[in-house]
Formats: structure tokens, sequence, C-alpha cells
């Protein structure tokens, strides 16, 4: 985890939030490497979930959300964790974190009984902040997709089975955040979630549950290092009736990178009130929510039904932490020297080329460098970068390290015939060829890897 930590910060990819003021614990930022690394992963899921599938549709919904949503969702209630406190040195424990009753810092035993803790931030809505007029920052991504599943489905006219997959942000007020980016207060999720007919929900649970470890294998995280985990029923969140999660060995251990669960229909009848009357019979009681009929007719029986839900929900940050761990070695060349190389599938590579002129400055070099940059960047398919240094080891070395798959060195002989020497990351194999050759390399490159 240190040299990652360590990577990270040197070359841009991830750095601690308001650092310049000492860091606050739990936020971080991404940098301009880390930023391309993390759209290329929230990419690929979206291109796998929306565009490849026929019975996806999309959605942004706003982050404030009303506390009615998050009251009948049951997370003002239950989205807590245990809390201890240590009457010694006032520090504050997740009680099922600890491995004895001890206090992790000053190793006192004088604590109290662990009590509830909800983890929604909270925040005043206007000018007036008189405490009643508040709302919350999401917990998840989901609840938005619940309270928009009658506008997605009246402007779409879907029928089951069908999903809606929304990427955001998300905050918990965790009590202990650690571990890097693995546990943070402020993260973002990449979430499904998919309507289908009650009867129905396992065979789809089991097909999304293979289909994700599909995907997490398309990035580079293959089947051999996950693991995946029944959570048994008295773990369960308040609206599952099964959750698998997908188990990750991260460098501090083996934990969640997403969840599966099914959530039967407990959000869809939590927010419809007086399903009687609305003609609607979900197997939650009826309740004071909303008057929306949060439902789907089937269109050969005229029958109203409240859909059951498969939700695969996986952490955008815990996915770039995986796939950096993966794709993270140390070699040691012939010779005995070392090079550190992030073999990252090309698709979600910060960098897709570099463009390296022999000489610094030589007019004749950048000049053609430059041309090949734009004929490359104008392919649309990421970042490429001109590489004006001069030393063409150090170039390599940099993007060894950043997981950059081509380097295309502009050499005299450029001028002469118009070929380039492209440098393959991996292999570190060097080959002649000419710039339309790159270009197709490059597409095949990215089509293979991305392969969602
Ligand atoms: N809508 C379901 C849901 O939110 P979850 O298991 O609580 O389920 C889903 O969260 C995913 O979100 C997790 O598998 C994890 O990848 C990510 N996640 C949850 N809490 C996180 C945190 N504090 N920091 C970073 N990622 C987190």
């Amino acid at each position: 985890m240190e040299e990652l930590v360590a990577l990270c910060k040197r070359r841009g990819f991830i750095f601690q939030s308001n650092e310049i003021y000492g860091g606050m614990q739990g936020l971080y930022d991404y940098g301009p490497l880390g930023v391309e690394l993390k759209n290329n992963l929230k990419h690929s899921w979206w291109t796998s979930m929306v565009y490849d599938r026929d019975d996806v549709e999309g959605l942004d919904a706003s982050i404030l959300t009303a506390p009615n949503v998050l009251k009948h969702s049951g997370h003002e209630d239950t989205f807590t964790d245990p809390m201890v406190d240590c009457k010694s040195c006032q520090s504050r424990w997740r009680a099922d974190q600890l491995k004895e009753a001890t206090c992790p810092s000053c190793k006192s035993n004088d604590l109290t009984e662990p009590r509830p803790f909800n983890l929604m931030f909270k925040t005043s809505v206007g000018p007036i902040d008189d405490g009643k007029s508040f709302a919350y920052l999401r917990p998840e991504t989901a609840q938005n997709i619940f309270t928009n599943f009658k506008n997605v489905v009246d402007s779409t006219s879907r029928r089951l089975p069908f999903g809606i997959a929304q990427i955001g942000k998300a905050f918990r007020n965790e009590i202990t955040p650690r571990n890097f980016i693995f546990r943070v207060r402020e993260f973002e999720q990449m979430e499904l979630e998919f309507f289908c007919a009650a009867g129905t929900d396992e065979e789809w649970h089991k097909l999304w549950i293979e289909s994700r470890l599909k995907w997490w294998e398309d990035q580079g995280v293959s089947k051999d290092v996950l693991e995946l985990y029944h959570v048994p029923a008295d773990e369960l969140a308040h609206y599952s009736k099964a959750t698998v999660d997908i188990m990750y060995k991260f460098p501090h251990g083996l934990e969640e990178l997403e969840g599966i669960a099914n959530r039967t229909d407990f959000d869809l009848g939590s927010h419809s009130k007086n399903q009687s009357e609305l003609g609607i019979n979900a197997t939650v009681k009826e309740n004071n929510a909303s008057n929306a009929k949060l439902a789907i007719q089937d269109i050969e029986t005229n029958e109203w039904s409240v859909p059951y839900v498969i939700e695969p929900s996986a952490g955008v940050d815990r996915g770039v932490l995986a796939v950096l761990n993966e794709a993270y070695r140390v070699e040691t060349l012939d010779g005995g020297k070392e090079r550190t190389v992030l073999s990252l599938k090309p698709h979600l590579s910060p960098i897709k080329a570099a463009v390296i002129p022999l000489k610094r400055n030589h007019e004749g070099l950048v000049d053609m460098a430059s041309k090949i940059k734009s004929e490359l960047q104008n392919l649309r398919l990421g970042r490429i970068l001109i590489e004006n240094s001069g030393n063409i080891g150090k170039s390599y070395r940099r993007h060894d390290e950043v997981g950059t798959p081509l380097c295309i060195t502009v050499d005299f002989e450029s001028l002469e015939d118009g070929t380039v020497t492209v440098r393959d990351r991996d292999t570190m194999e060097q080959k002649r060829v000419s710039v339309d050759e790159i270009k197709t390399q490059l597409h095949e490159m990215l089509l293979n890897g991305t392969n969602v």
C-alpha cells in the first residue's frame, strides 16, 4: 500500500484533500492522471451497462436528498454503525472492527457500550438555518433511481425486465475512514437497479454476479484474485433478501469491492403509500410515503405489480485501488536495474501514447512529433502526450510507471522516411513502423482491452 500511495502522489494520480491545511481524514483528490484513470473506469462500466445492452437506461440525479426519501428508504432508522468511545483518550471506534475490547490508540480497556451512529451527512438548505430545512447528502446513489422510477418508465415505455444505471458521488460519515481510498467519507458509486418480475429475481441475481465478475476481469482484476462472499442473514442490509459481495485482496486484506443485492420490492414499495388504493401490492406494509404509483403494468394481463430489484453496486474508488494494485509491479532487468510498471489495461491507461522527439526542442523533430500527436489525438481514443524532454530513457521510465502502453520516438530517420519507433510498455519491444500502423495498433489495443 505504501508504495502505491507514494506512486499515486509522485505521479499525480491521487492527493490527500486540503493537504496544504493539514489534510482531512477520509477525503482524497484525483490529480491529472487519476482523473483520467477514474473516468476511463467509469466509462468502461457505462459502456458495458448502458451502451452494450438493450435493457438499461441511464440517470444522473441530485446529491442533496429530501429527508422523506431517506426516512422511507429506512436509512434514517437503520443506516448506522456501532460506535464505542474510549473513556481514557476520548477516541472513537467502530465496535465491529475492534479485534479485542481494547482501544487501538491508548490500549485502554475502558470503553463505552456500543451505540448506533448514523452515517448520513446533513446540511441545511436555504437561507435560514433553523434545523428544519435540511437535506442529506445521499449515502447511496440508488434512492433517486427508485424515486425516478415512474419518470423513466413513462418517458421510455420500458417493460420488465430493465435497469436504470447511475454513476455518482455518495457520502458516509465513516467513524474510522482508512486504507487510502478504500474507506472514505466522499466516494463514487456505479450502481445499477435492475427491475424484474417477482419470481425471476433469483435467476437474475445469479446472472448479474457472473456478468460483474466478467467485467472486473476485463478491467484486469481476474477471477483468481476475487472471492464471492454470501452475506449471512444476520449481516444483511435492511432492504436485502440476499447479497453476494465480490471480495478482492486489497493490499490491506480481503475486502468488499462490489455488492450485488436482491433488494426485492422493498424500495419501490416503501416509497408508495396506500398501495391497495393504488392497486398495487408490495411485500412492504402500507405506510405514509409518497402518492406515486411505483409499479409497472403488464401489457398482456393489464395487471400492475411492484417489480423486484437486483442491484450490482460497485465503488469507483475501490475499483481504482484494485486496478492499480493489480497493474503495479517492480521488475528486475538484465544487469540488475529495476523498473516500475503499471500494466493497466490500455483502455484504462491515463495516457494512451507518448510521442517523444529524440532531441529536445529540435525544430524538425518537435514539428513532426506535434503533427503525429495531433493525428493520433484526432482519433478520439483518449489522451496522447508530447514528451519534449530529450531524454528517451527517462521518458520510458516515467511512462512505464504511469501505465502508458505505447511510446513513440521520432528520430532523424523519421524525417527521411516518415517511420517512427514504437515501444511496447509490457514487453519493451521496439519496432519501426509508419504512423498509419500506429493508428491501427492503437485502435486494436483499445478495442481488445475494452472488450466489454
Ligand atoms: N446501494 C447499495 C450500497 O450502497 P454498499 O455495500 O453499502 O451498498 C456499495 O456500497 C459499494 O460502495 C461497496 O461495495 C464499495 O465498493 C463502495 N463503498 C461503500 N462505502 C464506501 C466507503 N466508505 N468508501 C469507499 N467506497 C465505499
